[in-house]
């Protein structure tokens, strides 16, 4: 357990509401509100993920806390998981999963699921949130939380208990179809060491897919006179658009 911190332990309770058959209509209330359709309940479908996390926290322990971008993530995971089998069965890698929460829930379906981060403390709360929810995951699932600094050599060390440990391990990290990371992007020398690390993981082993929440962050910039999302310019110079531009 880490022991400088003070942890907070949130439940974070998933639903599920079929789309297809909420009303097209919108009616209003008789304040001339909005009446939207409730989400109705179906008690089976319904589980907890408990995780333990931080209310605030410092930049070298920002993944101590859960960030909205992993919310966001969730959602959109459960959505997949619930109107797909996208993620049945597969390898999955979150990067920079501080409490691990979208990785839990991926956890459900896929076969291999690799929560990784850097640093003792995250990683200690990380395997602490996966014991806390071995109830909810499935036997056959492999679950591994692991180091995996993006400044640190490549491939991942081994010679660490906490880095992939073995030469299988390693394959199964190739086998990976799905990434997934989720508020990475607020210092621009991370925002290059994950790109470069997205890159080496990306084109080993089998065809991969990222999906990557984040918050535009905006900022008064001594340099620019203005308020600038300079951590957001930085991620969009990695990223070409459809016409191939970057
Ligand atoms: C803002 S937190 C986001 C945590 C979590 N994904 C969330 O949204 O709740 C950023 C995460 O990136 C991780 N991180 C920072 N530097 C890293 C590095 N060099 N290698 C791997 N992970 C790193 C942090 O430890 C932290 O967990």
């Amino acid at each position: 357990m880490v022991s400088d911190v003070e942890y907070i332990e949130g439940k974070y309770e998933y639903q599920v509401f079929d789309d297809s058959k909420r009303p097209q209509d919108v009616s209003l209330d008789d304040d001339g509100d909005l009446a939207l359709p409730r989400r109705k309940k179906h008690p089976k479908d319904k589980f907890d993920v408990a995780i333990q996390h931080n209310i605030t926290s410092s930049i070298p322990k920002v993944g101590l806390q859960v960030w909205r971008a992993e919310l966001v993530l969730c959602d959109f995971v459960l959505h997949k998981m619930y109107t797909s089998s996208e993620f049945d069965g597969i390898v999955a890698v979150e990067l920079g999963a501080g409490t691990g929460l979208v990785s839990m829930l991926l956890a459900r379906v896929a076969k291999t699921v690799f929560l990784t981060d850097h640093g003792v403390d995250i990683l200690e709360n990380c395997a602490c949130n996966v014991h806390l929810n071995s109830a909810l995951l499935p036997s056959k699932t492999s679950v591994y939380v692991r180091e995996l600094d993006w400044k640190a050599s490549w491939p991942p060390k081994q010679d660490n208990g906490a880095s992939c440990e073995s030469q299988s391990e390693f394959k199964e990290l190739e086998r990976a179809s799905l990434l997934v990371a989720a508020d990475v992007i607020y210092s621009d020398d991370l925002t290059d060491a994950l790109f470069h690390t997205l890159e080496r993981l990306m084109s080993h082993g089998i065809k991969k897919v990222l999906y990557l929440a984040l918050e535009k962050r905006y900022n008064f910039s001594i340099d620019d006179l203005d308020v600038v999302a300079n951590g957001y310019s930085c991620f969009r110079s990695y990223v070409r658009d459809a016409k191939g531009k970057h």
